[in-house]
C-alpha cells in the first residue's frame, strides 16, 4: 500500500477517506502511535496516522515523533498535513477559530527531536551529523492549500502566526501565558514540535492545521483551561475540519518544488 500525502491527528478525522485499509508499520525507531489507515481522497492516496493512537492512549510528550513521521515516508508520503488542537493567545481567537501558523517556537523539554543524532539504530546503522534550515518551518504550497481549502469551506483561517509548543500534558500557568502572549505569539499547543522538524529532516513537507479550542489562561478571566472544554470543542468542529482536510488534499500539488522539498539538497541525509 502506498500514499503520497499524510495526514496526523486526532482520531475523530478517521472517516476522512475512502476505501481505506489498515496497516502496522515497523520503523528503526519502534512503533508509530497507532496502525496507519490509507485510503483515497479526490484521487490522492492518503495515509492517516492518530498522533494519539486511537483510543487517544499516548500523551503529547510520549509519542514516538519519528516513528510516525518515519512510518508516513516509508509509505511514500511527501507531503504531511498536521491538524492539532491549540489554546488562543489572543482574545479575538476564541474557540472555533482556525489559524494555519507560519512560525514555531519550540518549550519542550527532553523530546527527542532529530533523525540526525549520530547514534546506532536498532539496526545498525549510524546517521549522519546534518543540520537542516528551519527558518520557515512549514510548506507554503500546503499553508496555502489549506487556507484556500478553509476560504471554499466558509471558515476563513488566520493565515500565519506562531505556535508556541509547550511539554504539557499540563496546560500553562497564567504567567507563562501572559508571556507567551506578550511574546507576540499566537496559539499554544503540544504536539507541533518535534513533528514539524522531524518532517523538515526526512524532507517531507508539513502544515500546521490549528484548531483553537480555549483561550489560553493568560487570556481568559475564568478558573484557567481544562481538558473536558477542549474535548468538547474539538468535537464540536472535528466534521468541519475534517472537510476542510479532504479539500486540502485535493489542492496541494502532485509535485513539489518548495523549500521542503529541498530541504536536504547538498546534505546527507536518512
Ligand atoms: N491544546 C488545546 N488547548 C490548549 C492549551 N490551552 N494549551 C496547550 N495545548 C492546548
Amino acid at each position: 500500500m502506498r500514499a503520497e500525502v499524510g495526514v496526523i491527528g486526532g482520531s475523530g478525522l478517521y472517516g476522512l477517506m475512502d476505501g481505506v485499509e489498515e496497516m502496522v508499520v515497523e520503523t528503526p525507531y519502534g512503533p508509530p502511535s497507532d496502525m496507519v489507515a490509507i485510503g483515497e481522497v479526490g484521487g490522492r492516496g492518503v495515509a492517516f496516522l492518530p498522533r494519539h493512537g486511537r483510543e487517544h492512549g499516548v500523551p503529547p510528550h510520549r509519542i514516538n515523533y519519528r516513528a510516525n513521521l518515519w512510518a508516513l515516508r516509508s509509505l511514500g508520503v511527501s507531503q504531511v498535513l498536521g491538524p492539532c488542537a491549540v489554546g488562543g493567545l489572543r482574545a479575538e481567537f476564541g474557540g472555533g477559530t482556525l489559524v494555519v501558523p507560519d512560525q514555531l517556537v519550540d518549550r519542550t523539554s527532553g523530546r527527542v527531536q532529530t533523525f540526525y543524532d549520530g547514534l546506532p539504530l536498532s539496526d545498525g546503522t549510524v546517521p549522519p551529523v546534518s543540520h537542516v534550515s528551519m527558518a520557515d518551518p512549514y510548506c507554503p504550497a500546503g499553508r496555502e492549500a489549506v487556507l484556500s481549502a478553509a476560504r471554499g469551506a466558509a471558515w476563513e483561517a488566520v493565515d500565519g502566526g506562531t505556535m508556541v509548543v509547550i511539554e504539557g500534558p499540563r496546560f500553562s500557568t497564567r504567567a507563562e501565558s501572559r508571556w507567551f502572549a506578550a511574546s507576540g505569539w499566537s496559539v499554544v499547543g503540544m504536539t507541533g514540535h518535534p513533528e514539524a522538524v522531524l518532517a523538515r529532516e526526512l524532507g517531507l513537507c508539513y502544515t500546521s492545521v490549528n484548531l483553537v479550542t480555549d483561550l489560553d489562561a493568560g487570556v481568559e478571566h475564568g478558573e484557567g483551561v481544562t481538558q473536558a472544554e477542549v474535548f468538547a470543542a474539538f468535537g464540536r468542529n472535528v466534521g468541519r475540519m475534517r472537510d476542510v482536510l479532504v479539500a486540502a488534499v485535493v489542492l496541494l500539488p502532485e509535485v513539489r518544488d518548495c523549500v521542503c522539498s529541498h530541504a536536504l539538497d547538498g546534505l546527507e541525509g536518512v
